[in-house]
């Protein structure tokens, strides 16, 4: 993929840095209202703003058995204090989406084929501006970027760096993955605020000491002095945090942030994701495939197969309405405490090979609903409300004999 032009470049910086200055701007005037109803309507006013806006996002992987298409024609927006929880069996592709945004996959292999994926975009033409989530046929070369909105897709590798842990920050599974086992946690948090804030020492010390008592660290010159290694898993993941948020991110990405972690800690790290969104109005993707964890975190749920968005909903709606057949399958797997003495239900077969996928629905050759259409054409966007979005053939939800 190349990278934009020198010129546009420079354009594009500058407009992160200005996207910067009015949200530091926009922070600094929030911090003086007045009344307790002037700050409490200030974080509803703020939620309107997209953040990010993925637009028929396509990402392969070009291998010796062919092109891998992980990702295939995504869409979906956040906007600012909103949580998206994408949820999907292993390798439906949500691990290569937030890294396609980030751009941090390794190419080649991998190349974005095509898309925009839009960091404060405005999209003219966006058929329902009333929808939070929004996922609209609508070719991604129609949609366009008006500044300070900044196209990742074409952005250069300098102005990512700009964005990475800066404005948008992501924790990963394991946090040896952005940790480096070979310096100190206080270097490691300290270079973050000296790169992205030109803070002095002394600043970014005090800064990322707070931080990690933010993330409940008990005990944060101590563990400013360890070395990662030195740390338990559910105090790394702590640490991981407080890096991803020590420049007050617009935009954290988990990827499944807890799935190492017992349960206690697991309980923990969510209710701090949960409260630092809260506090800073900080947009939340959640990547899990345990629908427990989407329950108690997600405003909105993508339901990923194959690389492809199956269902899209507020996460209530896809709790007690499900529409596809892959949803359900989902929550039917979920074990629940009447379902103890009975055998889980596991879901049919496996996700299709995406160098081969089928020519129709990817889920039709495990789809106990499925029919010759479904076998044959991709099916339609149906919408049973604005802000709920289904890929499938049915034209209403399936019943299930039994219940789920
Ligand atoms: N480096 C790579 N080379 C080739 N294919 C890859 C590579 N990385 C990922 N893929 C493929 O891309 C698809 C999507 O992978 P991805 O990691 O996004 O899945 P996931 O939904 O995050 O799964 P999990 O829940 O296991 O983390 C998978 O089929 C995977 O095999
Ligand atoms: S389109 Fe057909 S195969 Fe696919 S989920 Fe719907 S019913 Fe099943
Ligand atoms: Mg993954």
């Amino acid at each position: 993929m190349a990278d934009a032009p020198q010129e546009e470049t420079g354009r594009l910086d500058d407009a992160v840095a200005d996207e910067r200055n009015a949200s530091l701007e926009a922070a600094a005037s929030s911090s003086v209202a007045s009344t307790p109803e002037e700050g409490a309507q200030k974080p509803q006013e703020m939620r309107t703003r997209p953040i990010l806006t993925v637009a028929d996002l396509q990402t392969s992987f070009f291998t010796d058995n062919g092109e891998v298409q992980a990702v295939d024609h995504l869409y979906f927006q956040l906007r600012e204090g909103q949580s998206l929880g994408i949820v999907g069996e292993s390798g439906s592709g949500k691990s290569v989406t937030c890294l396609s945004v980030l751009k941090l996959l390794p190419m080649p292999p991998a190349r974005i084929v095509g898309g925009k994926v839009l960091y404060h975009g405005k999209l003219p033409g966006l058929p329902n501006a009333a929808r939070e989530t929004v996922d609209y046929p609508v070719a991604a070369e129609t949609l366009e970027t008006t500044p300070p909105g900044v196209d990742l897709v074409t952005l250069s590798e300098k102005g990512m760096r700009a964005i990475r842990g800066d404005r948008i920050a992501m924790i990963f599974q394991d946090p040896m993955t952005s940790l480096n086992p070979f310096l100190r946690v206080q270097t490691q948090l300290t270079e973050v605020l000296r790169l992205h804030r030109k803070m002095t020492k002394a600043d970014a010390r005090s800064r990322s000491q707070e931080m990690l008592k933010k993330v409940g660290i008990p005990d944060p010159d101590k563990v400013m002095e360890t070395y990662p290694h030195q740390l338990s898993g559910g105090m790394r993941q702590r640490v991981m945090i407080a890096m991803a948020l020590l420049c007050d991110p617009q935009l954290l990405i988990a990827d499944e942030p807890t799935t190492a972690l017992d349960v206690t800690i697991q309980a923990q790290i969510l209710e701090l994701i949960r409260e630092l969104r809260d506090q800073f109005n900080t947009a939340v993707v959640m990547i899990t495939h345990d629908l427990g964890v989407v329950a108690g975190i997600a405003d909105h749920v993508l339901v990923m197969y194959a690389g492809r968005v199956m269902e899209s909903a507020p996460c209530d709606e896809i709790f007690e309405s499900p529409q596809h057949p892959y949803t359900l399958a989902l929550l039917r797997s979920i074990p629940t405490l009447d379902s103890a003495n009975r055998r889980l239900y596991a879901i049919p077969g496996l996700p299709p090979d995406l160098t081969r996928k089928p020519p129709g629905c990817p889920f039709a050759p495990r789809c106990e609903f499925a029919f010759d259409r479904c076998r044959a054409e991709f099916p339609p966007l149906r919408y049973p409300s604005p802000t709920h979005k289904v890929a499938c053939w049915l034209e209403q939800a399936p019943t299930i004999e039994g219940g789920r």
